[in-house]
């Protein structure tokens, strides 16, 4: 059985990832430090594949403790590597909380993979690096834009980080860049659990649902798009999952092209924000409290993928509805709130 480590896998995506490898039949270690989530989520992840995963608190930024870990940990066959901070605002005001987060825990991973000979590492990049792109829907050939955030700008160099290592070494790695994950387990045992007011707009919309917040504030609705609102590619968070199940084994059998390979992870289909209102209200029954409000400084307009890519070399593509991932989202709001 092939061991994996998943860095972050108590976290959102982390923790659907964790279900899937398990449901594959791999074993499972999860190393997480608990910044942005909850040691529950162990036990929900057990409650669905009823196996419970190795499981150590690790802070990724220690490398001496990272060093240990591995020194008990040689017989890694793959890692996948979540853990990071992801908000973008707070990156700006927290530049170098984000940059030793995001890019020294990375370095010291790939050199414990150098020293223990693990070959395979699947990292978690973001449609992001492309900015504002030139054309829809958007390949992965479309250039990496300057990042306009710390957050963006260690996804750019965490990739270039990749890339250098793969060209002077035996390390093999795939880069997925996701879209905009949403939705959450069909059994509402995982889901996103944001820590704060949600930066994102799926999570406000299903706390705005709960009561939580008074008001969802659409951003915008003068950008040149149909409705006037913002176009993104929502993609159900389970679907994203199974990607980082196929890519793992691609890495595993050694199907890999080139040492370094990248990969869009969307659903090729762009919905805008009052779209996503919309089908929100229908698909759940819900009514929403919504207001037009002036334009999110730094958003860009449209951004959707080419999954071609995906689809074809990976051999993977996106399953679920919108529809589904926004009633999985509610569900687990729902739940998370004790509301019937
Ligand atoms: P998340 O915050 O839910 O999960 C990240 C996990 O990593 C958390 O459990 C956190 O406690 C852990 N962690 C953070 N720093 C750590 C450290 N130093 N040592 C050990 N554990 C640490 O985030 P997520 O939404 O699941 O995102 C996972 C990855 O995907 C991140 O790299 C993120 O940048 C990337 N990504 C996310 C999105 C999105 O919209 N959610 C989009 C594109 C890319
Ligand atoms: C989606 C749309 C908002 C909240 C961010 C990061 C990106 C990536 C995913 C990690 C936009 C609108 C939102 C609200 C709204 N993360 N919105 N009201 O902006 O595509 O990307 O998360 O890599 O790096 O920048 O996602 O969910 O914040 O916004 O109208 O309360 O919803 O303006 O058009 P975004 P989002």
């Amino acid at each position: 059985m092939k061991k994996i480590l998943v860095t972050g896998g108590l976290g959102y995506i982390g923790s659907h990832t964790v279900v899937e490898l398990q449901n594959s039949g791999y074993e499972v270690i999860i190393v997480d430090n608990l910044s942005n989530s909850s040691i529950d989520v162990l036990e929900r992840i057990t409650n669905i594949t009823k196996n419970p995963p190795k499981f150590e608190r690790l802070d990724l930024r220690i490398k001496s403790d990272v060093s240990e870990f591995f020194k008990n940990n040689s017989d890694i066959d793959g890692i996948i590597h979540f853990a990071a901070s992801k908000a973008v605002s707070e990156s700006v005001e927290k530049p170098l909380l984000y940059y030793e987060n995001n890019l020294n825990t990375l370095i010291y991973l790939l050199q414990e993979c150098e020293t223990n000979g693990i070959e395979n590492f699947i990292f978690s990049s973001s449609c992001t690096v492309y900015g504002e792109p030139d054309s829809l829907p958007i390949t992965e050939e479309a250039p990496v834009k300057k990042a306009t955030s710390p957050y963006g700008n260690t996804k750019q160099i965490s990739e270039e980080i990749l890339f250098d290592t793969c060209s002077v070494s035996s390390l093999k790695a795939i880069a997925l860049r996701y879209f905009n994950p949403i939705g959450a387990h069909e059994t509402s045992e995982i889901g996103e659990l944001p820590a704060g007011v949600p930066q994102n707009l799926v999570p406000f919309i299903t706390q705005t649902a709960a009561g939580v917040r008074k008001q969802l504030s659409v951003y915008g609705d003068d950008y040149p798009t149909e409705d006037g609102s913002c176009i993104r590619d929502y993609i159900h968070v389970v679907d994203l999952a199974k990607a980082h199940v196929i890519a793992m084994e691609r890495l595993l059998s050694g199907k890999n092209e080139t040492n370094y390979e990248f990969f869009n992870l969307g659903t090729g289909r762009g919905s805008s924000v009052l779209e996503v209102v919309n089908s929100f209200q229908h698909t759940t029954g819900e009514k929403l409290n919504y207001k037009v409000v002036d334009r999110r400084p730094g958003d860009v307009i449209s951004v959707y993928a080419d999954t071609k890519k995906a689809n074809e070399v990976l051999g993977w593509k996106s399953e679920k509805t919108m529809e589904e991932a926004l009633a999985s989202a509610w569900k687990w709001e729902k739940k998370v709130r004790g509301i019937q």
